[in-house]
C-alpha cells in the first residue's frame, strides 16, 4: 500500500504544469473552437428572440451601424474575429476575456473589404434617447478599430456576451436597444446572450 502511495506522489510530481493564465477557448454551436480563419454569424442564444447581427449603412459614407435582424430566420451578416495582437499568420484561437477585433466580412456588399466594429459617438436622428452605438466601418474617412471581448454568459442556456473596451475605461456590456422599427447593438446594462454559428459554405 505504501508503494502505491509512493507511485501516486511520483505521478503528481511528474505531471506537466498546466498553465493557469491561458484563458478558456470560445466554441461555436457545433462545439468547435472559434478561429480567425472562419466566418461566423452571431445569433441570440435564445430562440425566438430575433435573428443574427447585421449591418446598415449610414448615408453615403462608409460608416455602418450594427443591428439585429428582426426575423429569426435571418442569420445576419458573416463576421471575422481576430485575436490581438493581430498577425496574418496567427494560429491562435479566440479566447474568453481576451482582446479581439470583430469585422463584418461580406465582400460583395461593402464599401470597404472589411467593416471593423467600434464604439461611435455618432447618433442617429431616428434614435429615441441617447445611446452609445456599435458602428462598423470608417470613421472620418479612415479605418476605425474597437477592442472587444467575449465572456461566458447565461445560466439556463449556455451562451456568451460581447463587451466593448474603450480606452482607459472598463469594458462595457453590449446588448440590444429597440428604437422605432430597428434593433440596434449598443452599450446596455442587459447584455445580449449570443452564440456563434460557423458559416460553412462560401
Ligand atoms: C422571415 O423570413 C422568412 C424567410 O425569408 C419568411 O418566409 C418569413 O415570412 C419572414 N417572417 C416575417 C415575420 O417577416
Amino acid at each position: 500500500m505504501n508503494f502505491l502511495l509512493f507511485l501516486l506522489q511520483l505521478l503528481a510530481i511528474s505531471l506537466p504544469c498546466i498553465p493557469r493564465n491561458v484563458a478558456e477557448l470560445v466554441y461555436d454551436t457545433d462545439g468547435k473552437e472559434l478561429t480567425s480563419k472562419h466566418n461566423y454569424y452571431i445569433l441570440p442564444a435564445k430562440r425566438l428572440s430575433g435573428g443574427g447581427l447585421t449591418t446598415i449603412q449610414n448615408g453615403k459614407q462608409c460608416l455602418h451601424f450594427v443591428l439585429q435582424e428582426r426575423n429569426g430566420t435571418n442569420l445576419g451578416t458573416p463576421l471575422r474575429l481576430k485575436p490581438l495582437p493581430w498577425k496574418r499568420s496567427t494560429q491562435e484561437p479566440i479566447r474568453l476575456s481576451s482582446d479581439i477585433w470583430i469585422e463584418f466580412h461580406d465582400l460583395d456588399s461593402f464599401c470597404a473589404t472589411m467593416l471593423d466594429w467600434h464604439l461611435t459617438d455618432r447618433s442617429l436622428e431616428t434614435l429615441l434617447g441617447r445611446r452609445q452605438l456599435l458602428a462598423a466601418g470608417e470613421e472620418w474617412g479612415g479605418r476605425s478599430f474597437g477592442v472587444l471581448r467575449i465572456e461566458k454568459y447565461g445560466a439556463d442556456v449556455m451562451g456568451y456576451k460581447l463587451m466593448v473596451c474603450a480606452k482607459k475605461e472598463a469594458c462595457k456590456d453590449l446588448g440590444v436597444y429597440a428604437s422605432k422599427d430597428k434593433i440596434w447593438l449598443a452599450v446596455t446594462d442587459e447584455p445580449l446572450m449570443v452564440v456563434f454559428v460557423r458559416k460553412t459554405s462560401y
